[in-house]
């Protein structure tokens, strides 16, 4: 049973912590007691403020595409902090735009928007277990979806997609929790007050409502309860639609997909045992 896991002295690794959902984490996590690792692309006016402020909180930049950045934040929080980050945020998410759209089609090689959308969490969730069993550690992993991992949206159809692929993943690490000792989780905001959605508005209808926005300081208190409270089991998601929303929207535990055909969960299990420090 994984319990409750209370942020107090513990180290949380936040990608995209420098702004929006992920600074509202950071700041929630400095209050809880937390080391904190800002990772993101540069830092920020809050972040560096946070920074100086605080002896337990440090920026490393890292730009999530790329899998070398997402590996050194954690030699960073060894060499920082002395071990490895018990709560990795997988948060860092960009918008679609004219540049990165499905509809206007203007990536060359490959879609950008999943590599940090999608790949970066999988790679991050990938990282993360690794490095825990390695020291033997409990920990969790705290994935920021969306609505539109649930939702499909026309003119934003590829960030669906991409949102709709984290919630796969952590539904299918349900497991991870009892397996691995890591416990992965997701959240699923609506709208909220950031710069990313100052970026997207534009892809809104001119003639609808306009959404009511939740604050991302109410997300990241969500995004605590997910990481500290044993009652959110691994493989759960939470939907915060609206401001004082919340409801479980994705549990792994059961899986139809599983009852018809039953995992090698012994091929999963020979690995994490190569990989578990004793
Ligand atoms: N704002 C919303 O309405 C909303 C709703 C649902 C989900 N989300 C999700 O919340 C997460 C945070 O978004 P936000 O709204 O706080 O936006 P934001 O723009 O305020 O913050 C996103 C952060 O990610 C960083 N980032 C982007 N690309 C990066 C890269 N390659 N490497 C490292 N860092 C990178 C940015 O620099 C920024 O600091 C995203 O995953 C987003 O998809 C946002």
């Amino acid at each position: 049973m994984f319990g409750d896991f209370p942020l107090s002295d513990k180290i949380i690794l936040i990608t995209g912590g420098a702004s929006g959902i992920g600074f509202a984490l950071a700041k929630l996590a400095v209050e809880s007691n937390a080391k904190v690792i800002i990772a993101d692309l540069k830092p920020s006016p809050d972040s560096t403020s946070i920074v100086e402020a605080h002896e337990t909180v440090r920026f490393s930049r890292c730009d999530v595409s790329k899998w070398a950045d997402l590996a050194s934040t954690i030699s960073f929080s060894v060499q920082e902090f002395g071990d490895v980050p018990d709560v990795y945020a997988a948060n860092a998410g960009v918008p679609e735009t004219e540049r990165n759209s499905f509809w206007d089609d203007n990536d060359e090689e490959r879609y950008s928007l999943l590599d940090i959308n999608l790949s970066h969490p999988i790679k991050l969730t990938r990282l993360a277990i690794r490095a825990l069993l390695g020291k033997n550690k409990k920990g969790v992993v705290m994935i920021t979806a969306s609505i539109g991992g649930l939702e499909g949206h026309f003119s934003t159809a590829l960030y669906c997609a991409a949102k709709h692929g984290v919630i796969g993943l952590i539904k299918s690490l349900a497991a991870a929790e009892d397996e691995a000792g890591v416990k992965v989780v997701g959240i699923c905001p609506g709208p909220v007050r950031t710069p990313l959605m100052a970026t997207v508005e534009n892809k809104l209808s001119r003639t609808g409502e306009k959404p009511t926005f939740l604050e991302p300081e109410e997300i990241a208190g969500r995004m605590k309860e997910l990481i500290e409270l044993g009652r959110y089991r691994g493989g759960m998601a939470l939907g915060v639609y609206r401001p004082g929303h919340v409801e479980v929207v994705a549990d792994g535990s059961t899986s139809a997909l599983e009852a018809m055909c039953p995992p090698d969960v012994m091929a999963v299990r020979r690995l994490i045992a190569t990989e578990r420090s004793i």
